[in-house]
């Protein structure tokens, strides 16, 4: 059945050509495994400084990628890269970028209308078959696509970072995506070495949903002083089995990401006792404090 189903999508709906827009963490992550997998990348940013730090990036981390795969042959890592990165062209317009698209998936900051206004002008400018998908994190899908006219055409597509070593992507149906839609998106999923799972348009889909008031948990309990920064990490680490504690997934995630899921989804949800603002977060967002990227947050970085 696996079989069948691989080959009717790989004949009808293979999607050889993607655009990526946003070339921050997440976005240069998945145009890197989208390369990696042999697939024709499209990179788009509204910054081309921000264009240039990703290719150098992706670089970087497909030379990681390659120093595994060849151990004993270190000139066919470096035509790996090269052919890697070779596959992945940079540009500046979406429209421009969304004509030769199979399908585009957006990772631009976390901001409804802005989205909006990005999926408008993608929704006009792509070809009729081409898929549009988000990588949102707590926003809901079926607001995101509200904009466009494909709407069974338009779905979730959310990656995890560090994109290249995380092996989960969330596929999110939407209320009007086709099966076809779901189909193809879960095909490519698994094409660029993904395990995929189904979720409905549910705040924060698995993942989040679990994880991120979890990670709120971990922040009223070092705020409250029940316990140190460090002592619940290890806790986390070494009684449950996390590669990372809460705290130090914080940081790396980004406060200002924590804060602004939390912030949406109390606002949706008032009477959610795990959505509730926490003081110390929002002191240290202020304080523009946002972790590892800042070079400092809940922890100090060099
Ligand atoms: N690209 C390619 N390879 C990378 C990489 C990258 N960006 N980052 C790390 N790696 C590779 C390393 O080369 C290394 O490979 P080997 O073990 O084969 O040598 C491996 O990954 C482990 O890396 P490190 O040794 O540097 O560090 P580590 O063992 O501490 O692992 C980690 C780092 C993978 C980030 C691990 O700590 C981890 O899994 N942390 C939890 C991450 C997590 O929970 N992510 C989800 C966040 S939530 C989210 O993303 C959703 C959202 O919407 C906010
Ligand atoms: P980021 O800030 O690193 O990157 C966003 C990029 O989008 C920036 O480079 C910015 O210049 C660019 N951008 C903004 N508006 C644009 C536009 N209109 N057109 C083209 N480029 C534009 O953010 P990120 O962490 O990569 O997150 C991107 C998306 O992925 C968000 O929706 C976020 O919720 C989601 N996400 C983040 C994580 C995470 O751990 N950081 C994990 C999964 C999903």
């Amino acid at each position: 059945i696996g079989r069948q189903f691989s080959t009717s999508i790989s004949k009808q709906n293979a999607i050889k050509n993607v655009t990526v827009i946003g070339g921050g963490l997440m976005g240069s992550g998945i145009a890197q495994v989208a390369a990696q997998a042999g697939q024709s990348v499209t990179l788009v940013d509204v910054s081309s400084d921000v264009l240039a730090k990703s290719q150098k990036s992706i670089g970087a981390n497909l030379g990681r990628v390659a120093k595994k795969l060849y151990k004993d042959k270190p000139e066919d890592g470096e035509k790996f890269v090269a052919e890697a990165l070779g596959r992945i062209k940079t540009a500046t317009d979406p429209g421009e970028a969304s004509k030769s698209a199979d399908l585009i998936v957006e990772a631009i900051v976390e901001n409804m209308d802005v989205k909006h206004k990005l999926f408008k002008q993608l929704d006009s400018a792509a070809p009729a078959h081409t898929i549009l998908a988000s990588n949102t994190s707590s926003l809901s899908i079926n607001e995101i696509g509200s904009v466009v006219k494909r709407k069974d055409k338009f779905g979730g597509l959310h990656f995890f970072n560090p994109v290249p070593v995380m092996r989960l992507l969330e596929v999110v149906k939407g209320a009007e995506t086709s099966e076809d839609t779901y189909k193809s998106m879960m095909e490519w999923g698994k094409a660029v070495g993904k395990t995929c799972i189904t979720c409905k348009d549910t705040p924060g889909f698995v993942v989040n949903r679990l994880l991120v008031p979890y990670i709120c948990e971990a922040m009223r309990l070092y705020e409250r002083g029940d316990a140190s920064a460090r002592d619940i990490d290890i806790a986390m680490k070494l009684g449950a089995g996390y590669p990372m504690g809460p705290l130090e997934l914080a940081d790396y995630v980004g406060l200002d990401t924590n804060k602004f899921i939390l912030d949406g989804w109390h606002k949706k949800f008032p009477d959610q006792p795990l959505f509730k603002p926490i003081p110390l977060l929002n002191k240290l967002v202020a304080e523009g404090k946002l972790g590892v990227k800042t070079g400092e947050g809940i922890y100090k970085y060099d």
